[in-house]
């Protein structure tokens, strides 16, 4: 019987499952108790985790019997990648399995962020009725949708926006004009990341954390953007700067701002700004 540690919250059923072809040790709070997981490792087959354990350095070296790395969810930037495969570790991410949730939440943000009007809840449960504040609100449909990165994500948002009337345009750093995926779902290929921000009216991101993407998101990207565009990073915090996306949002260069993740806390994200009109959300899932 094979020992499967799982370090973060599992879905009950799914952990049946395991348990009854396994010896399963289902613990979420080992997560947190580094120290634990650390003893636990060298017994372990398998480790499954969410985003928060931190599969690398003196706990990659414990799993010295491990073969399998499993993620619940899709980002491995919680995961030294080649340490593990140099150690014969196979890492087994849930490709797709909330990609729907996620493409659903970037629609919602955006048509939250152009409508603006939920701005207005505190004024209104305030007793006050901003009426004239809440007249500028902007449709959907007939705009510009920015896809960065077009992976799973990227191209389930596009048809969901598609559906909605918004005109889709994409750039990944590692597909041409010439990959299917853009016939296939009616995106134009942006040349350059600059050329889709000076189109799109939102810009959502869909691309890993890494070092490549670590504050590719900076000021001079956000200046790139249309005035007024609005920014959905369902993503990882690391990849926009939250100082410089809140700069732009008190100087009214950017429309609004809705993001899934901070830099600060993974789990519980932060207003940027006190004074910016932003608006941060929990995670869209479990991932
Ligand atoms: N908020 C959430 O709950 C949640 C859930 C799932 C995934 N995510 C995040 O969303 C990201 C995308 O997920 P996915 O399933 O679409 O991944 P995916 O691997 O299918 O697609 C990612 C795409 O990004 C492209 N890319 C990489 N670097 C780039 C760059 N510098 N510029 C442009 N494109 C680049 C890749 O070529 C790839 O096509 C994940 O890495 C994860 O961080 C968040």
């Amino acid at each position: 019987m094979k020992r499967i540690v799982i370090a973060e919250f599992m879905d009950e059923a799914a952990v049946a499952r395991l348990r009854a072809r396994h010896d399963v040790l289902y613990d979420p709070r080992l997560v947190d108790d580094g120290a634990r997981l650390h003893r636990e490792a060298p017994g372990a087959d398998a480790l499954i985790v969410r985003n928060r354990t931190q599969v690398r350095g003196e706990l990659l070296d414990a799993l010295s019997r491990c073969r399998a790395v499993g993620r619940l969810g899709v980002g491995l930037d919680n995961i030294d990648v080649p340490g593990c495969e140099a150690r014969g570790m196979r890492v087994i991410p849930a490709t797709g399995a909330n990609a729907l949730s996620v493409a659903e939440y970037v629609i919602a943000s955006a048509m939250l962020l152009l409508r603006g009007a939920y701005a207005s809840t505190a004024e209104v449960a305030a007793g006050r009725w901003p009426r004239n504040a809440l007249s500028n609100g902007r449709e959907l449909s007939g705009k510009t949708l920015g896809l960065v990165g077009f992976g799973a994500i990227g191209q389930l948002t596009s048809r969901l926006a598609g559906a909605l009337g918004m005109h889709a345009v994409a750039f990944d750093a590692a597909m041409g004009a010439g990959h299917p995926a853009f016939a296939q779902h009616g995106v134009r290929c942006c040349a350059t990341l600059d050329a889709l921000l000076a189109q799109a009216d939102v810009v959502s991101l869909h691309l890993p954390l890494v070092d490549t993407t670590r504050g590719l998101f900076g000021a001079a990207r956000i200046a790139a953007m249309k005035p007024g565009a609005v920014l959905v990073n369902s993503a990882r915090g690391g990849i926009v700067d939250e100082a410089a996306v809140a700069q732009a949002l008190r100087e009214g260069r950017l429309g609004a701002r809705r993001s899934t993740c901070s830099t600060a806390s993974r789990s519980r994200p932060r207003r940027t700004s006190r004074t910016a009109p932003t608006c941060c959300s929990r995670r869209t899932s479990r991932a």
